[in-house]
């Protein structure tokens, strides 16, 4: 082959001073995309749109311990992490950071914990007590070890964006938090790792969600409907219309996610409900 054709080759990095050695060599802006691996189409957009922002790519594969409440399903989470580098190989990732739990959180050392209280007692929040502290940590973490200049989240998980957007404001850390958008399947299911828990039959009732959120949108755009409450009601509605149990239907203001007398302005709805033994959440800016 002749030469000059410069093909990045992936750095595979398991543990932290090899992290802190190869993070010395570079002095290109880096654009990170954490992750807790399995990755679908919706994490590959992440990386897509980094690549968009720096040929210098990152990915961290990390399923956090510290954000997993102890009956949750940590030991299950899928862990496919050969076919996750072969993606990271094929879309030019030019870095995986793919630490032990021991290498991020060794026994000697004493956990702080950081807290955005009014954005994550809420939603994800109560229900996963713990979630968005365990959050925070490991993904100021990755920004002390990778120091990117950039760092892609997706709006899948909304309220987590918001929680890492005000971390990242309040704290000046000086990293430009890029939004993307969901990635859906054809039916308008988000994509998510835990997808793959649902049966044949749950998978079809699953764009429930996806159905519901339109629903909310109609109402606001073509019908005018102002009254939060009503709005709730109806995606609540939608929900137990394709067997799924509600857990919240939420209209809320999309910076501060506070509750809102009228809708006058973009809201965010916030919608997540439980199909078998499959918790699915799902969100749109309207
Ligand atoms: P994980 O669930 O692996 O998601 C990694 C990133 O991919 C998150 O920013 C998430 O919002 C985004 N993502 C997942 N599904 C998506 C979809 N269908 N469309 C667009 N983006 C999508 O979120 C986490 O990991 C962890 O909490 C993490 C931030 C890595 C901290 O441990």
């Amino acid at each position: 082959m002749s030469g000059g054709c410069k093909i990045p080759t992936l750095q595979l990095l398991p543990t932290i001073p090899e992290l802190r050695q190869h993070r010395r060599s570079i002095d290109r802006p880096i654009a990170l995309v954490p992750t807790m691996g399995a990755l679908h189409e919706g994490h590959l957009r992440l990386v897509e749109e980094a690549k968009r922002l720096s040929d210098e790519v990152w990915v961290s594969i990390f399923v956090n311990p510290a954000q997993f409440g102890p009956k949750e399903d940590l030991a299950k989470y899928p862990r496919p992490i050969e076919d996750d580098l072969a993606a990271c190989e094929r879309l030019g990732v030019t870095a995986v950071f793919n630490p032990e739990p021991g290498e991020v959180y060794p026994p000697e050392t004493i956990p702080v914990l950081l807290d955005v209280p009014s954005l994550s007692g809420e939603f994800e929040g109560a229900h996963r007590p713990g979630h968005f502290v365990g959050v925070c940590r490991v993904v100021l973490k990755l920004f002390n070890l990778c120091q990117p200049r950039y760092a892609c989240f997706g709006q899948k998980d909304y309220q987590q964006l918001r929680v890492i957007e005000a971390m990242v404001g309040d704290l000046n850390l000086p990293i430009a938090v890029q939004r993307v958008a969901t990635t859906r399947e054809a039916d308008g299911l988000a994509m998510s790792s835990r997808n793959r828990y649902l049966g044949e039959e749950e998978r079809k009732q699953a764009a429930g969600l996806y159905k519901a959120l339109q629903l909310a949108k109609q109402l606001i755009e073509d019908d005018g409907e102002t009254d939060p409450p009503i709005i709730e009601r109806v995606m609540e509605q939608a929900l137990v219309a394709h067997k799924i149990e509600p857990d919240y239907c939420a209209v809320r203001h999309p910076e501060t996610l506070a509750r809102l007398d009228m809708v006058r302005q973009p809201v965010v709805a916030l919608i997540a409900g439980r199909l078998g033994g499959v918790r699915l959440l799902d969100n749109l800016i309207i």
